[in-house]
């Protein structure tokens, strides 16, 4: 399929800016510097964490060779390091694998890291389960279809996906973040040093994801938190 060259563009300063944003990443999920909204939405967004925890914990991950695609520092996957036989883990930036490495220690010997561009790269196997957290809103809506699709291949018959991204609350960004407006998915990142940055950011709804994961052969259930996360659950048919 051609590629618009714009988008392009757009998907190559995204790695820029998770690359150049590696060592701050953590701020986000931990509601640190320009990320922290106050002590009552520090206390939601733990609370609602703890809930796709369990969500995640409740799936039947034990022993399975899973793929993470986009994990970035490894929130996830030391998370997921509790459960599986194996990881495969598949990032576009060093920067992003090697904290994910310190961050696993001992565990790090489960994981095979892979740096590549998850536009481009195609697994040479199928896994039990595959799992994606914040990556989903950063994929152009063109190519949404197209990635699900993938996703579909890279499972084995009845294997596991869960996906996790933000709901659009203002107080999950940084303070000086704009998100984007409903028709836009491009949004401006700003970096601690002030440093700018474009990059897709999608707020799927629930049905346009459910319909998706349909329409490529996974069956999925898409499920809410309160204010700030949404995460989808399902099996490859
Ligand atoms: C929002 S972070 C999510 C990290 C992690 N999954 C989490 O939940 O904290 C997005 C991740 O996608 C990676 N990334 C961005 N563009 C990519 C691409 N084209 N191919 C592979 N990884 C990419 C970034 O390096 C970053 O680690």
């Amino acid at each position: 399929m051609p590629r618009d060259a714009d988008t392009d563009v757009v998907l190559l300063e995204q790695i820029d800016y998770y690359r150049a944003r590696a060592t701050e990443y953590d701020d986000w999920f931990l509601r640190l510097g320009r990320y922290d909204r106050g002590e009552e939405a520090t206390r939601r967004w733990f609370e609602q964490v703890e809930e796709v925890r369990r969500a995640l914990r409740a799936l039947p991950l034990d022993e399975k060779n899973i793929l993470e695609l986009a994990p970035g520092t490894g929130i996830w996957t030391k998370e997921l390091c509790n459960r599986a036989a194996h990881i495969t883990a598949v990032d576009a930036s060093s920067e992003m694998i090697e904290l994910n490495r310190q961050r696993l220690g001992d565990q790090v010997e489960k994981v095979t890291f892979v740096e590549a561009d998850l536009f481009e790269w195609h697994p040479t196997r199928e896994f039990d389960a595959v799992v994606f957290c914040f990556w989903i809103s950063h994929i152009p809506a063109d190519r949404i279809d197209e990635f699900l699709a993938k996703v579909e291949t890279m499972l084995t018959r009845g294997g596991t996906v869960f996906f996790l991204d933000s709901r659009k609350e203002h107080t999950s960004t940084a303070a000086d973040h704009v998100l984007p407006s409903r028709d836009e998915e491009l949004m401006t990142r700003r970096l601690d040093d002030g440093r700018e940055f474009t990059i897709i950011k999608n707020f799927w709804t629930a049905a346009v994801l459910e319909d998706t994961c349909k329409r490529v052969g996974l069956n999925v259930e898409i499920h809410e938190t309160a204010d700030y996360f949404q995460y989808g659950i399902g099996t490859r048919g």
